[in-house]
């Protein structure tokens, strides 16, 4: 019998904590599957990482349905259909539908490439995010993981590591340095969650 976690991964781009997860699964190190990977964009990279790994791979956009409520129950059913436990949601932009949530509780995480409760909320993302902290003088930055509940970078925070603010950083420079630590953590608080340890 297979006791591993059935995990879906949800994306919006480049998909490259999406590839430490496949990469750690594929070693053993993570006591779940990858089994689905969701995409608000049809063109995001992470698809192909997907398809490369042999992980089915669903486009979800509500531009494609009649309404919301035509799409919760897509995205659910197509949930069900792949016995997902546990979502991880790696540099998805959009908004998980209140259903999902509550369907999942506790079983959502998110990963924040900031020291959250710092630089989170609406409109901190991506590239936002490494401006806000250099304008702050902040000395460290970091990268966090989360449970995902109602309210935006809001959940319980299940795993943080801190990396430096050097002179002379700008925005790229200092988001590869927390991406570098994000695909050590996102595996490492992943697994802890199926293991009931955080
Ligand atoms: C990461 O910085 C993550 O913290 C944020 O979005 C970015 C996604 O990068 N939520 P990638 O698509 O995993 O490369």
């Amino acid at each position: 019998m297979d006791s591993k976690a059935r995990i879906a991964v949800f994306i919006s781009g480049g998909g490259t904590n999406l590839q430490s997860l496949i990469d750690t699964s594929q070693q053993g190190r993570l006591s779940g599957d990858i089994v689905l990977v969701v995409s608000s964009k049809s063109n995001a990279y992470g698809l192909e990482r997907a398809k490369n790994a042999g992980i089915d791979t669903f486009v979800y956009k509500l531009k494609n349905y009649a309404g919301s409520e035509e799409a919760e129950k897509d995205l659910l059913e197509m949930l069900e259909e792949y016995g997902v436990e546990f979502i991880a949601l790696a540099g998805y932009l959009k908004l998980i539908p209140v259903s999902v949530i509550k369907k999942y509780r506790d079983r959502i995480t998110n990963i924040h490439p900031a020291l959250l409760p710092k630089y989170g909320g609406k409109g901190m993302y991506g590239r936002h995010v490494h401006e806000a902290v250099l304008a702050s003088g902040d000395k460290e930055s970091g990268a966090t993981v989360h449970l995902v509940d109602e309210i935006y970078d809001n959940g319980r925070i299940l795993v943080q590591e801190k990396v430096p603010v050097l002179p002379g950083d700008d925005p790229d420079k200092l988001a590869a340095r927390v991406l570098k630590i994000e695909h050590k953590i996102y595996p490492l608080a992943l697994e802890k969650l199926i293991r009931g340890e955080v």
